[in-house]
């Protein structure tokens, strides 16, 4: 998969780049872009943004800079882009990342993340240049690089090669292996301590026996929520009222 990122903070990613699984990922074949849009703007001392037209706060990215930015990249009018390839604005009013979203995304061959500053972005560029709004929750960052790393992060772990063992991003929370479900509860060694001892049937050596468990405690968790019993200073709001979806805890 190519996923090109435009941002005024490529040094940004340079952590994530060289975390396990992007790193075999890009090892694997795919390929991670970042284009500083400021390397890209016709204008003047390398301005990229502006006040907003109307007033009001902050500083809004200019369409003209983007324009030039991904014009650049992909030597193409960029207004004809969202029918080539999937064009994704970060923006806090987006559609909200699941994992379906992220299967979605990780069918493409090719990704253009772009990430916005300040206010955001000027309309005209989601409008004429984007395929899709996508938002990683509903608040508000300063920037879209955490989002886009966000995105790239659960894509990039859903390709083959990236894990250790690909089984792992198969049977997951959320994942349509468990029916949209959260994931069952690990345990590992030791099998005891201070009295607090790993359910039984994961010693046992019986398969079907520890699947039937592991999917029970999948249907359970996404009644009731999930979450450690006697946690009262991480709870949110009383036990289970607001059940998985919340993110509460019981
Ligand atoms: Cl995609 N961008 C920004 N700036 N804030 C966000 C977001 C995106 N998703 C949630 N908050």
């Amino acid at each position: 998969m190519q996923i090109d990122v435009f941002t005024l903070f490529p040094e940004a990613f340079d952590w994530f780049c060289g975390q396990r699984h992007v790193a075999n990922a890009l090892c694997a074949g795919s390929e991670l872009r970042r284009i500083n849009y400021r390397s890209h703007t016709p204008l003047s001392g390398g301005q990229v943004d502006d006040t907003p037209f109307g007033g009001g706060a902050g500083m809004v990215l200019r369409v003209d800079v983007v324009e030039s930015a991904l014009r650049a990249t992909y030597g193409v009018d960029p207004a004809t882009l969202p029918g080539e390839r999937r064009v994704v604005a970060l923006d806090p009013a987006g559609r909200l990342l699941d994992d379906a979203l992220v299967d979605d995304l990780a069918a493409e061959q090719a990704l253009t993340l772009l990430s916005g500053r300040y206010e955001g972005f000027d309309e005209r560029i989601v409008e004429h240049f984007c395929s899709d709004r996508v938002s990683i929750g509903r608040y508000v960052l300063a920037g879209g690089e955490l989002a886009a790393m966000v995105i790239c992060d659960a894509l990039l772990r859903k390709l083959p090669g990236s894990l250790g063992d690909q089984r792992s991003a198969v049977e997951e929370s959320f994942s349509s292996a468990l029916e949209g479900r959260p994931e069952y509860p690990h345990y590992t060694r030791p099998a005891e301590h201070r009295g607090w001892r790993v359910p039984e049937v994961l010693l046992s050596g019986h398969h079907a026996q520890i699947a039937n468990w592991r999917a029970e405690r999948s249907r359970a968790r996404a009644q009731q929520g999930d979450g450690p019993a006697a946690c009262p200073a991480t709870r949110s709001s009383p036990a289970g009222s607001q059940g998985f979806a919340s993110g509460s805890l019981p």
